[in-house]
């Protein structure tokens, strides 16, 4: 089955974690991964990688190096990617388990987060208490990405999700919107976590 077939699968079942009916695009992911650093041995985690378009990116910026980690709470996802990318630490996890699995592989902080989850599916709690988990990870010098789809982001669950990383971050810019994704989205990049 195609990638495209297996997303549209797993959505029809499970719309409210999976939140979109395709995969992302290659310049999405070109964007969102841009944080990866390109020397040394990078701790990277990525929040619901799906069918893998953002962990090919990842991998093919670390070419070797590094730890990376995939958390994904969907197991034909999570199987697909560990089958995929052999070299990926993929768990079957909810991402706001984030801390302790880190902390489980000797790691104080990950280096950068990448997220690929639907945020705008989440209800207030789940936002903060995800969220929260991938502030506390990236600490002071960490770069934390993630995306938002151009139609849905006046809905009032991504205007609640702009606002609270603002309110988590110091920093939070809004990158280029990638017109040939489907549908259109753009990547927040965020920096210092202010608690
Ligand atoms: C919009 S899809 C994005 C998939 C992929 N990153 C992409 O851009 O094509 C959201 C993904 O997040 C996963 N997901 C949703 N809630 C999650 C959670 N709490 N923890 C880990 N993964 C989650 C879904 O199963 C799905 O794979």
């Amino acid at each position: 089955m195609t990638d495209s077939s297996t997303f549209l699968k797993q959505f029809a079942r499970h719309p409210r974690t999976v939140g979109a009916v395709a995969p992302s695009g290659a310049g999405l992911a070109a964007d969102i991964t841009a944080a990866v650093p390109r020397t040394g041995e990078p701790v990277v985690v990525e929040l619901g990688p799906g069918t893998g378009v953002f962990t090919g990116a990842v991998q093919r910026r670390l070419a070797g190096r590094g730890h990376h980690l995939a958390l994904e709470i969907n197991p034909r996802f999570a199987a697909r990617v560990a089958r995929r990318y052999p070299d990926v630490e993929v768990l079957l996890a909810d991402a706001a388990t984030l801390g302790d699995l880190l902390a489980d592989r000797g790691h104080a902080r990950a280096d950068v987060v990448i997220s690929g989850l639907p945020w705008a599916a989440f209800g207030a709690d789940r936002q903060r208490r995800v969220l929260g988990a991938v502030a506390d990870a990236v600490g002071e010098g960490g770069a934390f990405t993630t995306f938002a789809y151009l139609h849905a982001r006046w809905t009032p669950p991504a205007r609640r999700f702009r606002r609270l990383l603002d309110e988590t971050f110091d920093e939070v810019t809004t990158g280029r919107t990638v017109w040939a994704n489907l549908p259109p989205a753009l990547v927040y990049h965020c920096r210092r976590p202010l608690r």
